[in-house]
């Protein structure tokens, strides 16, 4: 059973329009999260919303004797419009680590990461990692990262200070290149042989989706980390539940996206 931590904010700011970037201090104790975990989060003392809600880590810091985490978050609904409106100092429970996060591949010599809107969250801690992996291996490193419009971007300032070669693009054209995301990977596709390639992407389903579509005869591996409605975080309600196949032909098997995954093979998900 994994405890909760009772953490306290240090920050929580508007970064972009509806995104905002909070970061909690949490007990030394902590355990080091792995990129593309998660952490479920409420605040403490107050019953509404009763749930706690899935958030991804988007950086750590330990340290001597106390650590911080960074969460990005998207105002959707109730829960995250209440978490907007806290301020420094007010405690919030966090249960995590949480999940399967990436198989970090700092030997592969390209790695490309797709992110799009708030999937931005978990990859740039992954970037985080990889760019210190790639500091001792000789791996080319790209960002392909896809937002609605130029107020919507986020990530890019902390994505700047590590040695990705970045693609940034939007929906509208008002920031980097027009399209979506994968339109503007798919350019680039034969850039890269598969046996020497790692991708990794997280974003709105209609992006993995097409990402997907886009691999699906090739032999590139791909992680994805997925995000569906949660309630417990730890495998115990099977509310997460997402279509997998099967190795056997016909039917469909089902995983839980909070302890099975949220990391997945692009290849091992039914995508409608
Ligand atoms: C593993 C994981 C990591 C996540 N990481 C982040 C992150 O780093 N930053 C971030 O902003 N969000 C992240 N999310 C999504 C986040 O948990 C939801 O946006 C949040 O729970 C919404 O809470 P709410 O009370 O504001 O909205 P609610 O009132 O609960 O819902 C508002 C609307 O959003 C829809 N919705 C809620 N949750 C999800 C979801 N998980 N997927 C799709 N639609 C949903 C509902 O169906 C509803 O229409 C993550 C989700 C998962 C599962
Ligand atoms: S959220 Fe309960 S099993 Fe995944």
């Amino acid at each position: 059973m994994k405890n909760v931590y009772i953490g306290e904010i240090l920050r929580n700011e508007e970064i972009a329009q509806d995104c905002f970037l909070m970061r909690v201090a949490l007990h030394v104790s902590f355990i080091d999260p792995r990129p593309g975990q998660f952490v479920m989060l409420r605040v403490s003392g107050l019953a509404e919303p009763l749930l706690s809600r899935p958030f991804s880590v988007c950086s750590f810091e330990r340290q001597n004797r106390s650590c911080s985490l960074d969460l990005f978050y998207h105002v959707i609904g109730r829960g995250t419009q209440i978490l907007a409106g806290l301020l420094k100092g007010t405690q919030v429970e966090i249960l995590g680590p949480l999940g399967r996060g990436f198989e970090v591949a700092g030997h592969k010599k390209n790695i490309v990461l797709l992110g799009g809107g708030m999937g931005m969250a978990p990859l740039i801690y992954l970037a985080m990692q990889l760019n210190k992996d790639a500091c001792s291996s000789s791996s080319a490193m790209y960002f392909y990262l896809g937002a609605q419009n130029a107020e919507a971007v986020i990530g890019l300032e902390q994505l700047k200070k590590l040695s990705f070669t970045i693609f940034t693009c939007t929906d509208d054209g008002s920031m980097g290149e027009k399209g979506l995301v994968t339109q503007i990977f798919l350019k680039d596709l034969k850039k890269f042989v598969p046996g020497e390639t790692m991708i990794y992407a997280c974003g709105p389903k209609p992006m993995l989706s097409a990402l997907a579509k886009i691999l699906q005869k090739t032999k590139y591996p791909c992680q994805v980390s997925l995000e569906e409605r949660m309630a417990c975080g730890i495998g115990a309600c099977l509310g997460c539940a997402v279509a997998v196949k099967r190795s056997k032909k016909s039917s469909l098997a089902y995983k839980r996206v909070c302890a099975d995954g949220p990391v997945f093979d692009i290849n091992e998900i039914v995508w409608k």
